[in-house]
């Protein structure tokens, strides 16, 4: 099964829509954060949820069933639907939640879209900054109506490396790494949104990203920007990583190979360029 550029363009259409209107719900528990409810998910303090990524979730999923009720649907808070359909829609409600419930700005909404299992359409709504970041596959990748390319720089001493992990990683792979980095002239750059950091990455303002683990939702819009712009990623849906995730770098070619070997062999990152499902 195919779908059509018509059906293409409905969607990409489409997903622009809802993020901008899921980021104005977003921005209106935002600002009134301070009356929500904080929730751990397992026994990581760090890993936190509310009400608003619930609503913002059901919201999201509710107008795409609406509209295109054959496609299937991940995302973060409310789990699958569907994943055998053509058209899977990959959300995260709010990607940076620990920001957004301490009152940092580094938040956005997230809404990708795969076809056969390669991401074809990816919008990020940041409405704190008004950035717009959306892509589609063939077409070019934007913030707002500015097109994006990736960075130019051929080593990681020329600009600043998106970087992030959790508490179990930390110790045995990333730590060894951010040393490998500072020795070789590079700096780490964390703001707590995987999707924002990856927009930040098509857009030339990081060089690349590396995170020792990401889930779809938190990437999957993010990797068609980079795409689109130029960059290099590895084949993070390799294998189960729709739904289990799996390590995640991105970067603008002239340092793609750099990071890998700073990453070391323990680390599978798998080749570039091949983002495609199963592949
Ligand atoms: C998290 C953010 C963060 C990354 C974590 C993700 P959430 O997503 O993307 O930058 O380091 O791995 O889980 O929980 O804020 O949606
Ligand atoms: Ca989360
Ligand atoms: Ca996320
Ligand atoms: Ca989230």
């Amino acid at each position: 099964m195919t779908t059509t550029d018509e059906g293409l363009d409905a969607r990409y259409d489409y997903a622009r829509t809802i993020a901008l209107e899921a980021a104005r719900m977003g921005m209106e528990y935002y600002r009134n954060r301070s009356g929500l409810t904080i929730e751990h998910k397992g026994s990581d303090r760090q890993d936190m949820v509310s009400i608003a990524d619930k609503r913002l979730e059901e919201f999201i999923r509710s107008r795409l069933a609406e509209r295109f009720p054959e496609d299937g649907f991940v995302g973060e808070e409310g789990g699958t639907l569907d994943l055998q359909a053509c058209c899977l829609w990959v959300i995260d409600p709010i990607d940076g939640t620990a920001c957004f419930l301490n009152g940092l700005h580094n938040w956005c909404v997230s809404i990708g879209l795969a076809i056969a299992g390669e991401p074809v359409i990816g919008v990020i709504a940041d409405p704190n900054h008004d950035e717009l970041f959306h892509g589609c596959r063939g077409r070019g990748a934007f913030v707002n109506d500015t097109p994006l390319r990736v960075s130019e720089a051929t080593h990681v001493s020329q600009g600043l490396l998106g970087t992030g992990t959790f508490h179990k990683e930390g110790k045995h792979h990333f730590i060894p790494f951010l040393e490998r980095l500072l020795a070789e002239g590079g700096m780490f750059f964390r703001n707590g949104s995987g999707a924002l950091t990856t927009a930040y990455v098509a857009a030339g303002r990081l060089i690349g990203y590396y995170e020792t683990h990401l889930k779809s939702w938190d990437c999957l819009a993010g990797l068609v920007l980079v795409k689109e712009a130029g960059g290099l990623a590895n084949d993070f849906l390799a294998g189960d990583g729709l739904l289990q995730g799996n390590p995640y770098l991105v970067a603008c070619p002239g340092v793609y190979a750099q990071v890998e070997a700073l990453i070391g062999p323990s680390i599978r990152i798998g080749q570039p360029e091949r983002i495609r499902r199963n592949s």
